[in-house]
């Protein structure tokens, strides 16, 4: 198989589909390794930087699940208040002595480019774990993960888009990685949270074909729904928000009206758009996603630290 070219991992933009399908392979071997036991050891040695200055659950506890189950260490640290960022440091200085403890980074970081100054800073890989509302390509990959695992394949699929559109950052990553198939995207939400125009030209100049609607019927005749909450923290007027709030909610009698067998998707936190009596349905794949996602990130942290996988 072909090299992995890349030594960070910023924006979903930087990915063919030939890197991508490496990264897929790769995720495929680190899923059987895990189960004989045969992944610790694979980045001995090696000590993974978390930096999370913006909330998190599930990418900083996967990120550093990861490398543990590699066998590398981390070092972390959470919220500005407990870095010297709130003493007025700046990130590039941060960053450089980061450099000087790890061997590879992960950042999120409330400001849309941040990874890139923080990448710019050092010589050490370093990976967005979600700038602003800008970029979150390490959860767009697990997302691509889960739908070629339990779909079989991405290429012919009707894939739903619900919600937070304007500033849900998963979605643009995802968006950005799906102009590599031929997929069908249909975009569900409030005029007001419509996905940003630049997304949509790209869409555009991609010749996906893709459908605009305030109805949430249409996911119905989809394939995949991706559902996202309303992200109140980037909203600046807070009457805006309780406006669009409630805009959508999915419950069990709603995905069991759908004509096919649509997966749900979600790439979490959720707060009232997606009612927790979906959880148990077969085609709800939001906690799964979240296990595949530690192998998605092994295998990251081993292509990025040019660790021979298997
Ligand atoms: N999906 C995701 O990014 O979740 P966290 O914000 O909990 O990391």
């Amino acid at each position: 198989m072909t090299e992995f070219p890349h030594v960070h991992i910023l924006d979903a933009d930087q990915f063919s589909r030939q890197d991508i399908e490496i990264v897929l392979e790769k995720t495929k071997t680190i899923e059987a390794l895990s189960k004989e036991d045969r992944v610790w050891g694979l980045l001995r040695g090696k000590v993974l930087a978390s930096l999370f200055f913006e909330s998190s659950t599930r990418t900083r506890l996967s990120f550093e699940t990861a490398m543990n189950r590699l066998g590398g260490r981390v070092i972390t640290t959470v919220g500005f208040q407990f870095s010297s960022i709130s003493k007025g440091e700046t990130l590039y200085d941060t960053m450089k002595m980061i450099e000087a403890y790890a061997d590879i980074a992960v950042i999120r970081h409330p400001e849309e480019g941040s990874s890139r100054i923080a990448a710019a800073a050092i010589s050490i890989p370093v990976i967005n774990a979600g700038d602003g509302i800008g970029q979150h390509p390490t959860q767009a990959l697990l997302d691509l993960y889960t739908i070629h695992k339990e779909k079989g394949g991405l290429d012919g699929l009707k894939i739903a888009f619900i919600g937070d559109l304007k500033f849900g950052r998963t979605i643009h990553s995802l968006i950005k990685l799906l102009r590599h198939y031929n997929v069908e995207i249909v975009l569900i939400s409030p005029v007001d949270l419509a996905l940003p125009e630049s997304y949509r030209k790209a869409l555009q100049k991609n010749k996906t074909k893709f459908e605009e609607t305030e109805d949430i019927k249409a996911l119905w005749d989809c394939d995949v729904a991706y559902i996202t909450r309303i992200q109140e923290e980037r909203f600046v007027d807070r009457s805006e928000y309780e406006k669009l709030k409630n805009s959508y909610t999915i419950n069990r009698a709603f995905v069991q009206a759908s004509r096919k067998q649509t997966m749900i998707m979600h790439p979490l936190p959720r707060v009232n758009e997606l009612s927790t009596d979906v959880d148990d349905l077969p085609n709800a794949a939001y906690f799964r996603m979240a296990k595949y996602g530690v192998h998605v990130r092994m295998a990251l942290l081993c292509l990025c630290l040019k660790t021979e996988i298997g």
